[in-house]
């Protein structure tokens, strides 16, 4: 799964998220980019407008499901 995050303080607005991903970016009233779904099980375009975003608002943050079994593993080694 895969985890949108978007900054919103960093967005000026230029609508290439928008332009290249229309299926989870929108145009907020605002005037800046609004994400419509933060939790997605497929990156399609998303990645696109992560790439393409001229001030870096957009990053990709995978989530893996393994969370806990990754943190047990890692405090054995120790
Ligand atoms: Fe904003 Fe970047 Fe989209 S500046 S409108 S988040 S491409």
């Amino acid at each position: 799964m895969f985890k949108i995050i978007l900054e919103k303080d960093k967005c000026i607005g230029c609508g290439t998220c928008a332009a290249v991903c229309p299926a989870n970016f929108e145009m907020g009233d605002d005037e800046k980019a609004k994400v419509i779904n933060k939790e997605i099980e497929n990156l399609g375009c998303n990645r696109l407008a992560e790439e393409n975003c001229p001030v870096k608002a957009i990053r990709i943050k995978v989530e893996k499901k393994s969370n806990e079994v990754e943190l047990k593993k890692t405090e054995k080694e120790e």
